[in-house]
């Protein structure tokens, strides 16, 4: 790891500024999922432990630079609370007056956070004014936001030049250990598991990825643009007509046996059938298929997992994904995961503890293993 880490600073009393990505997602004004906040505790934990005061800084959702109180974050501090089993105060203004004096009150092992940076324009603005603002908070910079280094904002970027040093917090560092090795792929057998709906979302970083792995595995809904290329029939499944031309080279350039495809399909109606037939739609991977992408992930050094390989959230359709996931998780090597969908179905199946890391990371994981640098990772001071 290249960039500074927590190790490294002076700690004890001050005022630290954490940027943090707590976008998660909210259900009657509840966190109905919790993973990305879980995913900062230690950071958090390690903060306080060596003494320093904390301001929390997030954004939640796309409220377009205006406060809307349906993105507040207020449900995510008390969530928080929580979490941390200690007291988190919430500023209902981000910058200015009242959060810099509420941050100036805190007491060593204090935690503030401070309302959604999203609703002042300055933020997706990259503002020189917001951010000069949002440093007031804080005479020491972290950021553990890995999953919004995709984007130059000013709580990520714009901030960073009003502090001597930008340091890394202990999720960003995970998060760029593990992806790298991914990204970097000098381990083998590597292995990538790739499905969902869209094609569209993962050819860059599948382009960027089969130069590297040995095999690459897909499934979900991206297969059938990828079986269309291939001039299999497909009946009424899902099919990208704009992205069939690409995803032929891609299985063109490919070593013999390097990408697998689906052999056999759940149809909407349950049935399995090797050959889609043309009023049919495929809805999962069949049982032969997950015996094969089974023993294929039995045999990875490292490997890579985003995206369910059926419609997860309509069982039975869930099978597919969750066959995978038991594969994963009994995996001996270095495994990785990273999706809403993939974790969600690691969860269901209680083995989201079994993989060596699961990332927060949505958009941000993709663009980076797609070889991509993020303006958030950029923005730190090096080691
Ligand atoms: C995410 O959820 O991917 C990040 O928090 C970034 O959110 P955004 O796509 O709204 O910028």
């Amino acid at each position: 790891m290249s960039k500074l880490t927590l190790a490294k600073l002076e700690l004890a009393n001050r005022l630290v500024l954490a940027r943090v990505d707590y976008n998660v997602p909210l259900a009657a004004g509840a966190v109905s999922d919790d993973t990305r906040i879980a995913a900062t505790l230690s950071t958090l934990r390690y903060l306080l432990q060596h003494e320093a005061r904390v301001v929390l800084c997030a954004h939640l959702g796309r409220p377009k630079g205006k406060p809307d109180l349906r993105y507040s974050l207020r449900p995510v501090a008390e969530r928080l609370e929580r979490l941390l089993d200690r007291n988190v105060g919430f500023c209902p203004e981000t910058v200015g007056p009242r959060a810099a004096e509420m941050a100036a009150r805190l007491e060593t092992g204090g935690v503030l956070m401070v309302e959604n940076l999203r609703f002042q324009p300055g933020e997706e603005a990259n503002d020189p004014e917001f951010a000069r603002q949002l440093a007031e908070l804080g005479e020491v910079y972290v950021d553990d936001a890995f999953g919004a280094a995709h984007r130059a904002h000013a709580s990520n970027v714009g901030v960073v030049r009003y502090f001597p040093q930008a340091a890394a917090g202990l999720l960003m560092q995970r998060e760029l250990e593990y992806l790298g090795r991914i990204r970097d792929a000098h381990e083998h057998p590597f292995l990538v598991l790739l499905g969902g709906a869209k094609a569209s979302d993962k050819l860059p970083l599948m382009a960027h990825l089969a130069r590297r792995a040995d095999t690459l595995l897909i499934g979900g809904g991206m297969a059938y643009t990828f079986l269309q290329a291939q001039g299999k029939p497909v009946g009424r499944s899902l099919v990208q007509p704009d992205l069939v031309a690409a995803a032929g080279q891609l299985l063109a350039q490919a070593r013999p046996g390097q990408i697998l495809l689906p052999e056999d399909h759940v149809l909407a109606d349950g049935t399995v059938v090797a050959e889609i037939p043309a009023d049919g739609q495929a809805m999962d991977i069949g049982p032969r298929t997950r015996t094969k992408f089974a023993d294929a992930i039995a045999r990875a050094r490292i490997l890579f997992w985003n995206g369910p390989m059926g419609v997860f959230e309509q069982p039975p359709l869930d099978a597919g994904t969750l066959a995978v996931a038991r594969a994963v998780a009994a995996c001996a090597g270095t495994t990785v995961a990273g999706g809403g969908d993939s974790i969600a179905a690691l969860r269901a199946a209680g083995l989201e503890d079994k993989l060596s890391h699961i990332s927060t990371g949505g958009g941000a994981s993709l663009e980076y293993l797609a070889g991509e640098r993020l303006p958030g990772v950029e923005a730190l001071s090096e080691a």
